[in-house]
């Protein structure tokens, strides 16, 4: 498909938009149950980044699968699709010189790894929102946990379906332990030296 596409040479580049913002790019990746906290939290990372003078911009289910996205249920190739089509709207983003944040299930470990080799491995922090299932159900803000016990949803991550919970997270914030705003801050910490690397 792409054979006869021959990139042009822009002369704004990444770089001058690091100058300019006095920030490098990075994709902030939240990875979690449903009702884990990851837009919660990274709703909170946002704000404390933006009164940083951080340029930002938050993606997540609302503004995801209800347009680009879609067409795309919670099938397995569906959701992999789902998260290669959030990996290159990040990457753009990344060109244009934004933190990233994204908040999705993203429950399989391949479709995770994939983000990486789109977004390139040093622009990517995995941040492993680790609340148990028990404590997501007991919440269910949405309700959906109820309906897939009722077998009104398929496929539900937790219950139906599969979560491959990561491995080697950068952070992991187990949200029954830890309150939102220390999480928040943790994360703020831990990547405020990386806004500083050179790209
Ligand atoms: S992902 O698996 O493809 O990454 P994504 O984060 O975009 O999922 O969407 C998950 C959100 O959709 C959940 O927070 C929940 O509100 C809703 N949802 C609806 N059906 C399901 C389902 N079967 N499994 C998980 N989440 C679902």
């Amino acid at each position: 498909m792409a054979k006869n596409i021959i990139p042009h040479t822009y002369q704004v580049a990444l770089n001058d938009r690091i100058k300019t913002n006095g920030h490098k790019s990075l994709l902030l990746w939240f990875t979690g149950l449903s009702g884990s906290g990851k837009s919660t939290i990274a709703n909170v990372v946002e704000q404390k980044l933006f009164q940083n003078d951080i340029k930002t911009y938050t993606l997540d289910g609302d503004n995801i699968r209800k347009g680009i996205n879609k067409d795309l249920g919670f099938s397995p190739e569906d959701r992999t699709e789902n998260i290669r089509r959030i990996a290159e709207v990040s990457k753009l983003m990344i060109d244009a010189g934004l933190v990233v944040l994204g908040a999705f299930v993203s429950p399989y470990k391949k479709d995770r790894e994939n983000i990486k080799s789109i977004v390139k491995d040093v622009n990517f922090v995995e941040i492993f929102i680790n609340t148990s299932v028990e404590e997501c159900e007991r919440r269910d803000v949405k309700g959906l946990y109820k309906k897939a016990r009722a077998g009104e949803i398929k496929n539900m991550t937790g219950i139906s379906a599969p979560y491959e919970a990561p491995e080697n997270p950068d952070i992991e914030i187990k949200t029954e332990n830890e309150s939102i705003e220390a999480a928040a801050q943790r994360v703020v910490d831990f990547i405020t030296p990386k806004l500083s690397e050179l790209q």
